[in-house]
């Protein structure tokens, strides 16, 4: 007998066609809305922003993001029920950090005598720092800690899914301007219910590497 993750992982896909009829329930979409802001992050710094796109009118404009490119993950924008944008900060700041250890505080987590401590943990902000000043590079790494929960977390639901790093980061931050302020956006989801017709992943079986190639026991 196969364990139930096993199953959630071996069941789940990438969606290529939606059935625009089906929309996800309210409530899957709170316990899929929490387990992304459940993630684990380094340091906890959490440096990201799931921006859920939800209406006709945000919908019309993440339609819009793929005029020049990745045309082939625009048509499961008005057929999905919500697209979210993983959004990473460029620049992490002390300022941000202490937001996420006041947070440690309220929650019990740490002493306020324990700030000083928590706080030196940005010196790992600080050596991921790059060239221009940034922290991208660091910032989208966690997204993807975000983005795999939220592949498992729909399994679990059972509501179908498409990571699309195939989006237009840049014009994105035109078209979101005001979500995306100070943020990069590299990875986003659709999430809906499959088309039975249509759907050429549908069926497939699932394919990856042996163990014995991507797993080396010491
Ligand atoms: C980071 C990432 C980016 C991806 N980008 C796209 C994409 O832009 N469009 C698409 O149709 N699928 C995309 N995929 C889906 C992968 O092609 C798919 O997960 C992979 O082939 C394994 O198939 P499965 O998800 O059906 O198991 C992406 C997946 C990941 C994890």
């Amino acid at each position: 007998m196969t364990h139930a993750i096993i199953e959630d992982l071996t069941q789940r896909y990438t969606a290529k066609k939606y059935n625009p009829a089906k929309k996800v329930s309210p409530e899957d979409l709170h316990v899929l809305l929490e387990a992304l802001r459940l993630s684990a992050s380094s340091i906890n710094s959490q440096p990201w922003k799931f921006v859920v796109i939800e209406s006709e009118a945000a919908k019309q404009k993440m339609h819009d993001s793929f005029a020049e490119k990745f045309q082939f993950n625009q048509p499961h924008i008005k057929a999905c029920s919500h697209i979210i944008l993983f959004a990473n900060k460029i620049k992490y700041t002390p300022e941000d950090y202490d937001v996420v250890i006041n947070q440690n505080i309220a929650d019990n987590r740490i002493s306020q005598e324990s700030r000083a401590l928590m706080a030196g943990a940005y010196s790992f902000v600080e050596s991921n720092l790059d060239a221009q000043g940034h922290h991208t590079e660091w910032t989208r790494a966690q997204t993807y800690i975000a983005l795999g929960n939220a592949l498992h977390t729909l399994a679990r639901l059972k509501i179908d899914s498409t990571t699309m790093e195939g989006i237009d980061g840049e014009l994105l931050k035109t078209l979101f301007a005001q979500e995306l302020a100070g943020y990069d956006c590299h990875v986003a989801l659709a999430i809906g219910y499959h088309d039975d017709e249509g759907d050429y992943n549908l069926n497939q079986p699932k394919s990856r590497l042996a163990a014995e190639q991507v797993i080396t026991v010491v």
